[in-house]
């Protein structure tokens, strides 16, 4: 199974073409050949450059039965050593003390204590072992590594409330092959949904969803864990309802909270990181996945054609940009998209300070003693939807680069229920 026994067909002509089509039936699982014949071709290189013959998996040393990327290494080396690569983003940010108002509006929870940026794929066993966020359960692993989702799988949902540090002794790789491919890379790259929530949540509705972008939303998704079995679960059954006004409902009609804030009394949400709930309700939707714009397409010295697995920002990749560039023209899209983002922060920072003031007001109005309990729950009520509004859009990773008509109306929706709830406090007060 060297490198030899790779097709390679750089070069583009008609050969190529009749080739890839004609290498359909090998591709058994169909993902890859929905991309070649469904959506356009980007930039200089392109998927119908990639060939990988089906290679049979290797024998799986993960102690679970799971294929590793050890065990991938002699296959597909530059896809092993560009995932390890993913080691090189290592930079955290601290969110608390870049926004100390996090601080009074998350009091209460974990994230008041502890909230850092995210970093590279290779970190996640790491960073869950290292936070000072609390983690009772074995459910806090569910997006750190592909052992996790494979007990899921094996054992079923009872692994979810294990107790977490037996069940992460048990954990050898951070996100790994099995994660996006199940032990089924070698089939051309077919991609497998491996996180069972996902299905169960999504049943049919799943195949509205391009499965590369599917892939990235096992984890990059608003999600809670089930107060029946501690399950991680996804709060919508479909794109439809992947809105954050009908992810709210959904939590209103289950009577959801992540968490009671003493001070105020309110029963808030935390949202987790909606990538791809804002990714697809926004421009590109229709037109790219994830990969489009985080995998640039390589090519090794020997030629083989791949898609990097360091997952890069797009504005730091001249392939990526190349291929913005097919739609975007000259357009400087590293200014464009900063000042997106410089736009969304600075608001922000604006509805977050004011959100920070309400609940220190509604905390005064609770402790007082004067104000009647129903007076004080219509306040609440305001604070909750105003909480996950802002969250919404605070929490994203992109910072308004995938979807900015959606993070502005997050926010302005936060805004509004503040003004809201603020004009009660004064009314009672005066
Ligand atoms: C198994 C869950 C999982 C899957 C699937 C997943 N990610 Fe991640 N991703 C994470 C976690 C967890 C982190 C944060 C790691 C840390 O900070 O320790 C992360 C971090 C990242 C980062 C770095 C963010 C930063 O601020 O530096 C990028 C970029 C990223 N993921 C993109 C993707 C893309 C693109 C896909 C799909 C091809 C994907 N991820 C699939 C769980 C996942
Ligand atoms: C049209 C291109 C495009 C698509 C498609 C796209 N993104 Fe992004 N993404 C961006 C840009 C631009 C940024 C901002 C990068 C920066 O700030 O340097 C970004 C930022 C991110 C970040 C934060 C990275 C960091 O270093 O802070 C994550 C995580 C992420 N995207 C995940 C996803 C996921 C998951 C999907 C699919 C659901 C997706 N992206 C689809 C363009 C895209
Ligand atoms: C976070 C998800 C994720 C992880 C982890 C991941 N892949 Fe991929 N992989 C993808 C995506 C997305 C594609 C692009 C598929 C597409 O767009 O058709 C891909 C493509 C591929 C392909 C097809 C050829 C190509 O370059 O497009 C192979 C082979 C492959 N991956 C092997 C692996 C191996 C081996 C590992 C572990 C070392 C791995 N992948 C880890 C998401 C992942
Ligand atoms: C297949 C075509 C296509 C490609 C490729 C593409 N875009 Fe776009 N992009 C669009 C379209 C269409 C719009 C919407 C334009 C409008 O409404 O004015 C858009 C809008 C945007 C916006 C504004 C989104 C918002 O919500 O405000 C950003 C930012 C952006 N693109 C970044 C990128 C980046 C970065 C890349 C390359 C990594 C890229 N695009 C590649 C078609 C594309």
């Amino acid at each position: 199974m060297d490198k030899k026994q790779r097709i390679k067909l750089i070069g583009a002509g008609a050969v190529v073409v009749a080739t890839v089509l004609g290498l359909a039936g090998l591709f058994t699982g169909g993902k890859l050949m929905y991309h070649l014949q469904n959506r356009g071709e980007l930039g200089p290189l392109s998927r119908s450059d990639i060939q990988y013959l089906n290679v049979e998996a290797p024998e799986a040393t993960g102690r679970d039965g799971t294929v590793n990327a050890s065990d991938w290494a002699a296959v597909y080396p530059e896809i092993v050593a560009t995932m390890g690569d993913n080691s090189k983003n290592s930079y955290v940010t601290d969110y608390l003390e870049e926004d100390p108002y996090l601080v009074n509006i998350y009091e209460g929870y974990g994230f008041a204590k502890d909230y850092g940026s995210a970093r590279g794929h290779e970190y996640t066993l790491e960073d869950v072992h290292k936070t000072q966020r609390p983690h009772a359960k074995a459910n806090c692993l569910t997006c750190k590594t592909p052992n996790f989702a494979k007990l899921v799988n094996d054992q079923g949902v009872g692994v979810y409330s294990m107790p977490f540090e037996e069940v992460e002794a048990m954990m050898e790789e951070n996100v790994s092959c099995y994660t996006c491919h199940g032990n089924d890379a070698g089939n051309g790259g077919a991609l497998v949904v491996t996180h069972s929530y996902v299905n169960k949540a999504l049943g049919e509705n799943a195949a509205a969803i391009d499965p590369a972008t599917l892939s990235c939303g096992q984890c990059h998704i608003e999600y809670y864990f089930t107060p029946a079995d501690s399950e991680t679960m996804m709060p919508y059954d479909g794109v439809a309802a992947m809105t954050p006004e009908a992810i709210l409902a959904y939590y209103d009609s289950i009577d959801f909270a992540d968490w009671t804030q003493e001070s105020t009394g309110t029963r808030l949400l935390k949202a987790q990181h909606p990538e791809m709930e804002t990714f697809l309700s926004g421009k590109h939707a229709a037109l790219l996945n994830c990969a489009d714009c985080h995998m640039p397409m390589e090519m090794s010295e020997d030629g083989a054609v791949y898609h990097s697995h360091l997952l890069v920002s797009p504005l730091e990749n001249q392939m990526l940009l190349e291929n913005c560039a097919t739609c975007h023209g000259d357009t400087d899209m590293v200014k464009m998209v900063r000042g997106i983002q410089d736009r969304v922060t600075a608001r922000e920072t604006e509805v977050g300070n004011a959100l920070s003031a309400m609940k220190t007001a509604l905390a005064d109005a609770a402790a007082s003693g004067t104000w009647a309990e129903e007076d004080l729950e219509a306040v609440r009520r305001l604070h909750r939807e105003a909480q996950w509004f802002f969250d919404f859009c605070y929490v994203e990773n992109s910072e308004g680069a995938h979807n900015s008509e959606l993070s502005m109306r997050c926010l302005d929706t936060a805004e509004a229920k503040i003004g809201e709830a603020m004009a009660l406090l004064d009314a009672e007060d005066a």
